[in-house]
């Protein structure tokens, strides 16, 4: 039964959203979004395996968090705090930037707080992508201090592992992923980031330089 509905959702949230933008902003202060995700339901990873697999989460992002095309996010490893904000935001509509982020409002809609947290809590339980060995492009370590670009690691860490003030794990995400992801912050049409962080560090990036951050990230060994 889930599974019709579910079906049914993607089908409406595929077709219909294309010209549709971003017309919400979020307004996430910090507290709120601690107490947020400091009272979530305690996360129960065995469920969450499992409801990765009934709401057919698995289909599109793997059944170990490592999707089967670059074209889906990788989930595997990511911080239990932001997976959960991730699907609060796509439920309240805090992110629906395009027909894509509309797929995950569909799927989200049907999630409990309690669902919410036990995914979290799974997909943070397997093991996290790592980084090749491979140069590492300036904006990663130093940032651009003429054009007030801050270094990506200084908040997403040196090996890209998140996990500094609630920073996503970006390390071994898909390149599709990365660089819808900066493009979207850029173009301002994904705004649920607290401080607008991630649309003030991508305002300046070009769209090569896009391109080069989500190839160096998105290389796993
Ligand atoms: C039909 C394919 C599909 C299904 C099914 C699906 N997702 Fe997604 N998911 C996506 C896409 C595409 C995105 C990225 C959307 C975007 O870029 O805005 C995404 C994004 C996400 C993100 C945010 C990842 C990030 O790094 O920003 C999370 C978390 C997530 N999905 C969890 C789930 C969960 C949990 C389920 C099942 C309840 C699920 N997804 C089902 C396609 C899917
Ligand atoms: C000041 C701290 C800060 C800096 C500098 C920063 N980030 Fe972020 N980044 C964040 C935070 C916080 C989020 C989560 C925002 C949200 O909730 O949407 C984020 C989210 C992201 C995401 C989305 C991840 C996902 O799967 O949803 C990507 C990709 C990303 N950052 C890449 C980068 C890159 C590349 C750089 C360097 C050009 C960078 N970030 C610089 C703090 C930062």
């Amino acid at each position: 039964m889930k599974k019709l509905i579910l079906s049914g959702l993607l089908l409406v949230a595929t077709t219909s959203f294309a010209s549709e933008q971003a017309t919400q902003t979020t307004d996430w202060t910090s507290s709120s979004l601690r107490q947020a995700v400091s009272t979530r339901p305690a996360g129960d990873a065995i469920r969450g395996a499992k409801l990765n697999e009934s709401l057919m989460c698995s289909s599109c992002h793997g059944k170990e968090g490592l999707p089967p095309t670059h074209r889906w996010p990788a989930v595997a490893g990511q911080l239990e705090s932001y997976t959960y904000k991730m699907l609060l935001d796509y439920q309240s509509g805090a992110r629906s930037e395009d027909n894509r982020a509309n797929i995950m409002t569909a799927v989200a809609d049907l999630m409990s707080e309690q669902d919410m947290s036990d995914i979290a809590a799974y997909y943070a339980s397997l093991p996290a992508p790592t980084l090749a060995q491979q140069p590492v492009p300036a904006l990663v370590t130093e940032g651009d201090k003429d054009r007030l670009i801050t270094a990506c690691a200084s908040c997403h860490g040196l090996s890209g592992q998140g996990g500094i003030k609630g920073t996503p794990a970006i390390a071994g995400q898909t390149a599709e992923t990365l660089k819808r992801a900066l493009q979207m912050y850029r173009s301002g049409n994904r705004d649920s980031d607290l401080y607008s962080v991630m649309r003030q560090a991508s305002q300046r990036l070009t769209s090569s330089e896009i391109d080069s951050l989500a190839n160096y990230y998105s290389g796993t060994n």
